[in-house]
């Protein structure tokens, strides 16, 4: 009899592997086919010819839908450097060689001020309160409407004790809203600036348009009260971060801090949508260009606190276009640096990344949580960091029958 159910178990339990392989496949095929984003490398990579419009993502908020097919022609890129001399990127007309010359070297580091808009909520000792600088300082793009998500930071990614072994400071930024819903928001924010000392705002209209505003203060912020800081991150509410990760293994604070470094998903090849009905339109007038200058996607990236100073510095005469993350290659590109392409496709995710602890493990942004998302899987992720390859849900279920 033990020698029959023996056999009886391992027959179920060959039967159970069997259906759940099958399932897997099915998940797997059904993913390939229907989301591209899950299958890790974006479908269009290294395909310049492939249509951004095939893959319709236009339901969500991410940077390289703003883009149309890219473009390659040896013909574009020599009108790309041409119309950067002709100084279509500056705000006052003058060619790229003046304006880079009115941001001399003496001005990027102690000749910052505020800006145009003044800062209504300011964190000025938070860089020093350890007494020395930062290893990190993560700048977060939010709206006083989300509170939630701001909480959910606090406790998971963005807790300024998720790295021990390095310095770690976390700031939300925001700019102001309109009436009387704004002035409740400012109060609530207010409250949660005395509480956590981690909000930023400066006086401008908080909306889309604006986010190079929103970004540009928190460069600033950085120049004038952070310049120290090793690196800095910009990030956005709705994403996952692998703060340990990023640290650990990609700006691993062993080694000497790099400088005129900028990382993260890069977007190269790229060019203006034109469609005018879409969120991600781009006049002529406002770039002519076929192709914008390599960017990072705006939901990620990383770049040496020294960066900062620079990009600020050089904004000032670039002309503002309102995708942040286009504004930002471009201001790059006129201090001559090109991003660094990061080690792997893997790392930096401007899409969801379906969960795995293993997955989780070994990226730095994944796209699109919902807080309680968030918390969840960081937990999971935190309680299961030590193996978290180990699939031990699959060998459990393979012992289970056996062992009855
Ligand atoms: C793409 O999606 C949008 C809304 O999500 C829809 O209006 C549009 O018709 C879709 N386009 C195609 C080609 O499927
Ligand atoms: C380059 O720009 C000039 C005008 O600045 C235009 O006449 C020419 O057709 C463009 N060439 C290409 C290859 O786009
Ligand atoms: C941040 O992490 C520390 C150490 O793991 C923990 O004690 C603290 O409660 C966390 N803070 C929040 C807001 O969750
Ligand atoms: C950006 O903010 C400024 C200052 O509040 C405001 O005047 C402007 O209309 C805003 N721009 C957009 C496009 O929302």
């Amino acid at each position: 009899i033990m020698q029959w159910r023996r056999r009886y178990c391992c027959t179920r339990a060959v039967q159970v592997f069997y259906l759940l392989s099958l399932l897997g496949l099915v998940v797997f095929l059904v993913h390939q086919v229907w989301l591209p984003r899950l299958s890790g490398t974006p479908p269009w990579r290294g395909n310049p010819v492939v249509s951004m419009d095939k893959w319709n993502l236009s339901g969500q908020h991410s940077s390289w839908r703003l883009v149309s097919a890219p473009q390659v022609s040896s013909g574009v890129q020599a009108n790309l450097s041409s119309h950067k001399k002709e100084g279509v990127f500056s705000a006052r007309g003058s060619s790229s060689e003046n304006t880079m010359a009115t941001v001399p070297e003496a001005e990027l580091g102690g000749g910052i001020s505020p800006g145009p808009f003044s800062y209504t909520i300011n964190e000025p000792d938070k860089c020093v309160q350890n007494g020395r600088a930062p290893f990190l300082v993560l700048l977060v793009a939010t709206e006083a409407r989300q509170v939630e998500a701001r909480n959910a930071i606090r406790q998971t990614w963005g807790n300024e004790s998720a790295v021990p072994a390095v310095g770690l400071i976390r700031l939300f930024l925001l700019g102001k809203t309109e009436g009387e819903l704004g002035a409740l928001q400012q109060r609530t924010l207010e409250a949660e600036s005395q509480r956590y000392h981690d909000i930023l705002q400066q006086d401008f209209l908080d909306s889309y348009r604006n986010l190079t505003v929103k970004t540009l203060m928190g460069m600033n912020w950085v120049a004038l009260h952070c310049p120290r800081a090793s690196y800095v991150m910009k990030t956005d509410s709705d994403m996952f971060v692998n703060t340990e990760y990023l640290v650990s293994k990609l700006l691993r604070p062993e080694i000497k801090p790099k400088k005129n470094y900028f990382t993260g998903n890069n977007m190269r090849g790229f060019g203006p949508n034109r469609n005018k009905n879409s969120k991600w339109y781009m006049p002529p007038e406002m770039y002519p260009d076929d192709k914008y200058p390599t960017f990072c996607s705006g939901t990620g990236y990383v770049f040496s606190g020294d960066l900062a100073a620079k990009i600020y510095g050089v904004s000032l005469s670039v002309r503002h276009l309102h995708l942040e993350d286009v504004y930002v290659g471009i201001c790059l590109f006129k201090l001559g640096i090109e991003p660094t392409p990061p080690a792997n496709a893997f790392l930096f995710n401007h899409w969801r990344v379906s969960y795995s602890s293993c997955k989780y493990s070994h990226l730095i942004t994944s796209h699109g949580f919902q807080p309680n998302e968030l918390l969840k899987y960081w937990h999971h992720l935190q309680s299961n960091k030590h193996n978290a390859c180990v699939a031990k849900a699959r060998a459990r279920r393979a012992r289970t029958p056996t062992a009855n």
